[in-house]
């Protein structure tokens, strides 16, 4: 489209500034998948995320010889101890540099979209820890991708982020960005938390029988900090804004949640909610 300059000037704001208010005011944003992750951030601010994966691994309860598939795998801290009691491994994740760092830790991991999985019948079971959430787009994709994985009578043991999971943070995250002018920001948001009732109804739509399933509040002390944590998992959500405005819309997120989620020393704790479940194959 062709700008009129001297109506710009007229208004005193630029042909830039312009774009940026339409884009911000009208234009449905579109679900950000583009969550980028760098190893080195996540061991550092979220190496808390493999340490709580007892619960699951217990769950999964693997028992030597199984072949199991470590859906988006990370860096292959879980994958190691499913290897460590004697199971044979296959981890997958979208991102390179973390599929990188689950190879350097001796796993076989291939780098695949959780949304298009290449696998027939070929492993025990499926593990997914922390990672189900981030598959906004399709999930029932996903969950056919993994039925599809499985051998007959296999298992899923997954969790996940569920319904109500960071919801002070969600809250005052969306509350910045409509202070930004950003007209809706749940449109925006990459993350997918359903209730108990719905994700069961998927997965056995998709031929899962549910034998356990639970939404369990979780509340998690963090090891650095609310920016650390915002920094490593809820960047997408700012990029409607301008580069010059995401720094200070990050500090103000932060600010609100201060008087809620920090304690008088000043320590950081998350508001997560996980689904768990472990689901066989019919
Ligand atoms: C979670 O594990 O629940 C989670 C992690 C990062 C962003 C959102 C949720």
């Amino acid at each position: 489209m062709k700008w009129n300059s001297t109506l710009f000037r007229r208004l005193k704001f630029t042909e830039a500034q312009y774009r940026t208010h339409l884009r911000l005011r009208y234009q449905e944003i579109p679900m950000s998948s583009d969550q980028t992750w760098n190893p080195q951030r996540y061991a550092e601010h979220a190496h808390f995320v493999p340490a709580l994966g007892q619960p699951l691994l217990d769950l999964l309860n693997v028992k030597a010889g199984e072949r199991i598939l470590d859906l988006a795998c990370g860096d292959g801290v879980l994958s190691k101890k499913i290897t460590d009691v004697g199971g044979i491994v296959v981890g997958v994740d979208s991102s390179a540099e973390m599929m990188q760092a689950a190879r350097k830790r001796g796993i076989d991991a291939r780098l695949m979209d959780a949304y298009d999985l290449k696998f027939d019948s070929e492993f025990d079971a499926v593990f997914c820890n922390a990672s189900l959430h981030w598959m906004k787009r399709d999930p029932d994709a996903v969950i056919a991708g993994v039925r599809r994985a499985l051998k007959p009578a296999g298992r899923f043991a997954a969790e996940m982020g569920g319904h109500g999971n960071v919801a002070a943070i969600t809250v005052a995250l969306f509350a910045t960005l409509q202070r930004h002018g950003v007209r809706d920001p749940a449109s925006a948001s990459p993350w997918y938390y359903p209730t108990v009732d719905e994700y069961r109804g998927k997965l056995e739509r998709a031929g899962f029988r549910v034998e356990y399933m639970e939404l369990i509040p979780r509340p998690t002390p963090l090891p650095t900090s609310m920016k650390g944590w915002v920094e490593t998992f809820a960047m997408p959500l700012f990029r409607p804004l301008p580069e010059s405005e995401r720094e200070s819309a990050l500090n103000e997120t932060v600010e609100m949640l201060r008087p809620v989620l920090c304690d008088a020393k000043g320590r950081w704790t998350a508001d997560y909610v996980r689904l768990r479940f472990l689901a066989f194959a019919r």
